[in-house]
């Protein structure tokens, strides 16, 4: 990593150091001595919140249409905190669930109602966020949809504070959980930071009928690491150098579930249907709970697994979704705690690893309705694709360049910065096999707009000997994917060390999208390419 010496600045001014009475105590960070590490806040005290589903605005020829305001709000955080300033969705951080239907087409305007300048430190230093551009630009994005280039939320097709942007998503994809984020050139960390995401499931016939746990017992867990000062604020830190403020990454010492801190949740005994999102900037989840119990995995990032995965711990990487039931049944009366363990950076660093994610009390009796919902054996047919399918392959190097001699830290993919030419252009209606050869010591979570592709398998390569040759020598046994791995993916982890492959079957709109590393603090700092869909 270039440097990890920080500074850490508060929204309503540097360095705060008063301290709230009461179960509020500063860390104290020793690597930093002049660091605020933020508050330590009592677990457990705040129910989950149960994000509301947003009705459309009004229907149009079968298609749904919704107005969402973007704007700057206050939102507690936690019972022992005053409120935070934070930007959200029709006044909530994060935003509303939108709730499409498969194959009924949702059209979207986005109403920027955000202040003109920029809560967070802009690094200007950065392509894309130049002192000659508004501070304040969004553009929203829909994560695993498969739309077309005009509606997907290109980095540089952001709009102002007073702007609207219309999106239309067909919705013609399987049943999953994707999610709405902004995407605005140089600062999306910042504008996901400040709250700007949300999730947005489409309803799928086919799952409907497989009787798993639905309603209120299937629950969205939006998962954000943050730091918080005593007075509530948002803390986000920046380098030590003026003229180029942005880290190598944010990790935050609370967790917040669905924009609380360290939640609780009220169960009954019975199963449940818990949607996972990893929306934090950079932090990667290793989750179990205590005392221990099983998830059942049902799905990932592009909706249901070929059949469900007994798993004791579940991993989930930035802008990563995974869907688990959880059984209650006969546990009247216990508490459990979902507990993080993953390191940071992962897997090697040493940064803050808060491990309080939520509660989960079991009590309530059975509510009338008395179906507590069932576990298929298999869930949805997910065909293996062939590699003799792939009519190309590309190998990509990802890459970081330490800083030195006045150059900053940069990570790259394939060696190449945003503004660079186009290179990888699959054409329309072909399948791909991407490798993503990891130089670096963190894992990287790779995304690519607009499709969902499959895990080949991950090889191990020589590092040493790619920096001296720069050829790609495997060492070691290839690993296979693992069963919960086995579905449709549109964020893969590339662990260092290791050729990561996917195989991508490109079909959509021609046009223009992105693929890149799903940590904020990479993708703005050149981790993120464009990709050319050929017709
Ligand atoms: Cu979650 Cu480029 O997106
Ligand atoms: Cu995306
Ligand atoms: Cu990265």
């Amino acid at each position: 990593m270039a440097t990890r010496r920080q500074f850490l600045l508060s929204l309503a001014s540097a360095g705060s150091g008063a301290l709230l009475p009461g179960c509020l105590r500063g860390q104290s960070d020793d690597a930093t001595p002049n660091a605020l590490a933020g508050v330590r806040l009592e677990p457990f005290v705040d129910p989950l919140f149960l994000t509301p589903v947003l009705r459309p605005t009004s229907e149009i020829s079968g298609s749904e249409h919704y107005r969402i305001t973007l704007s700057e709000f206050q939102q507690k955080l936690h019972r022992d905190l005053p409120p935070a300033v934070v930007w959200g969705f029709e006044g909530i951080t994060p935003g509303p669930v939108i709730a499409a239907q498969r194959g009924r087409a949702v059209t979207i305007d986005w109403l920027n109602r955000l202040p003109a300048r920029h809560r967070l430190t802009i690094d200007h230093s950065l392509d894309g966020a130049g002192k000659d551009l508004p501070e304040v630009r969004t553009t929203i994005h829909l994560h695993g949809g498969h739309v077309s280039a005009s509606n997907d939320g290109y980095p540089e097709d952001w709009i102002t504070p007073g702007k609207q942007q219309r999106t239309v998503y067909p919705n013609r994809q399987p049943g999953a959980t994707l999610w709405y984020h902004d995407h605005a050139m140089g600062i999306t960390r910042l504008n996901a930071m400040m709250g700007l995401a949300g999730v947005y499931l489409i309803r799928d016939p086919a799952e409907e009928r497989l009787g798993l746990p639905a309603g209120r017992f299937d629950i969205p867990l939006v998962l954000q690491d943050r730091i918080l000062d005593a007075r509530g604020q948002l803390v986000y830190p920046v380098s030590d150098s003026i003229d180029a403020p942005s880290v190598a990454e944010f990790f935050g010492t609370n967790i917040l579930v669905n924009g609380r801190v360290s939640p609780y949740l009220d169960v009954e005994p019975r199963l449940y249907r818990f949607r996972l999102l990893n929306a934090a900037n950079s932090r990667m989840f290793q989750l179990s709970l205590v005392p221990g119990q099983r998830f059942i995995q049902i799905g990932s990032d592009g909706g249901l697994l070929p059949e469900p995965v007994i798993r004791s711990e579940i991993f989930i990487a930035p802008a990563e979704r995974l869907e688990v039931i959880l059984d209650f049944r006969g546990r009247e009366g216990r508490r459990m705690m979902l507990v993080n363990n993953a390191p940071t950076p992962y897997p090697s660093g040493g940064g803050p690893v808060p491990g309080l994610v939520m509660q989960f009390r079991v009590g309530r009796p059975l509510s009338a309705d008395i179906d507590t919902g069932r576990i298929p054996d298999t869930l949805r047919a997910v065909p293996r694709l062939q590699e003799t399918a792939a009519v190309k392959t590309r190998s990509l190097k990802l890459v970081e360049i330490m800083a030195m001699k006045g150059q900053p830290h940069r990570v790259l993919l394939d060696g190449r910065r945003f503004m660079d030419p186009v290179t990888e252009d699959p054409l329309n209606g072909s399948v791909e096999i991407w490798e993503f050869v990891n130089t670096t010591l963190d894992a990287h979570p790779i995304h690519l707009h607009a499709v969902h592709f499959q895990l080949l398998d991950r090889r191990p390569f020589d590092v040493r000997r790619l920096e001296r040759t720069s050829e790609v020598v495997l060492t070691g046994k290839v690993l296979q994917p693992a069963p919960e791995e086995r579905g449709w993916k549109d964020t893969i982890l590339c662990p260092p060390g290791q050729v990561t492959r996917i195989i991508t079957p490109f079909a959509g709109e021609p046009g223009r999208f992105v693929w890149h590393c799903h940590m904020l603090e990479h993708e703005d700092n050149e981790m993120m390419r464009p990709f050319l869909l050929r017709a």
